[in-house]
């Protein structure tokens, strides 16, 4: 079976029809830029822009980089401040005609990566890491989600971490891979201090440039791979949470 998903991210609002049997994209995936500033309005005209692309009529799963409850955006770290207690999913479903779930970016990117990625099978505990705009977060516990865990914001060194550690604070500093994974690794290392994971999945584009930093991490005791779906991995997660409801 085929469901749309929809990643809407810091740069890009990508989708495709997912092969939900595969874990796949079944058709090259469209992109349109996000829209500066990203309010709801804009960024919802790109999502339909990219539904519309293929012609979709069916059930959409969307994913949002903030906090969603119940299809509420909660919080809007690098998004228009608009997006905070919005009812999403209703305004989305609404404009698409479609129904439509909503849910965490780095959310869905864990869940299609602990399916058919590099968590697939793995037991006890293991955390996503998405490095982009922002840092994601998803915690899995025996392969279940505890979903919104936000360690992107965790406090470190007085300053949030995202704003350290991002792929975007690598680019805005123009930082070396070299001095980029010293950060990461601090982060890393307090992240595993408070959670000891077993694995942690490196996701975000990022995830393309593995072996240029992630030989440059050392001193952590958890595993560390790449996710394997890379930068699809939010558009497949999107819809297989669409699958479900
Ligand atoms: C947001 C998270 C999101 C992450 C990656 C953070 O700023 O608070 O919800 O998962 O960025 O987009």
């Amino acid at each position: 079976m085929n469901v749309f998903g929809v990643d809407i991210g810091g740069s890009g609002i990508k989708g495709a029809p997912v092969d939900l049997e595969r874990g796949d994209l079944a058709e090259p995936r469209h992109k349109v830029l996000t829209p500066h500033p990203a309010t709801p309005d804009s960024v919802i005209d790109g999502v339909k822009e990219v539904v519309d692309h293929f012609g979709w009529s069916g059930p959409v799963g969307i994913t949002f980089p903030g906090v969603v409850t119940d299809g509420i955006t909660r919080t809007a770290a690098n998004v228009d401040k608009g997006w905070v207690d919005l009812d999403a999913q209703k305004v989305l479903g609404e404009r698409l005609g479609m129904p439509v779930t909503v849910l965490n970016d780095a959310d869905a990117a864990g869940v299609a990566e602990m399916t058919f990625g590099a968590g697939a099978g793995r037991k006890g505990t293991v955390l996503l890491l998405t490095f982009g705009t922002g840092i994601g977060s998803a915690l899995f516990l025996d392969g279940r989600l505890v979903p919104n865990t936000e360690l992107g914001h965790l406090e470190l060194h007085g300053h949030d971490a995202e704003k350290n550690a991002s792929t975007k604070a690598k680019e805005d500093e123009d930082l070396s891979w070299e001095h980029w994974a010293k950060r990461v690794t601090k982060y890393l290392a307090h992240v595993e201090m408070l959670f000891s994971p077993s694995l942690f999945i490196i996701g975000g584009g990022v995830s393309r440039k593995a072996e240029k930093f992630l030989p440059l991490i050392e001193g952590i005791r958890a595993e560390i791979v790449p996710a394997q779906l890379q930068n699809n991995a939010g558009i497949v997660g999107a819809a297989m949470a669409a699958a479900k409801r």
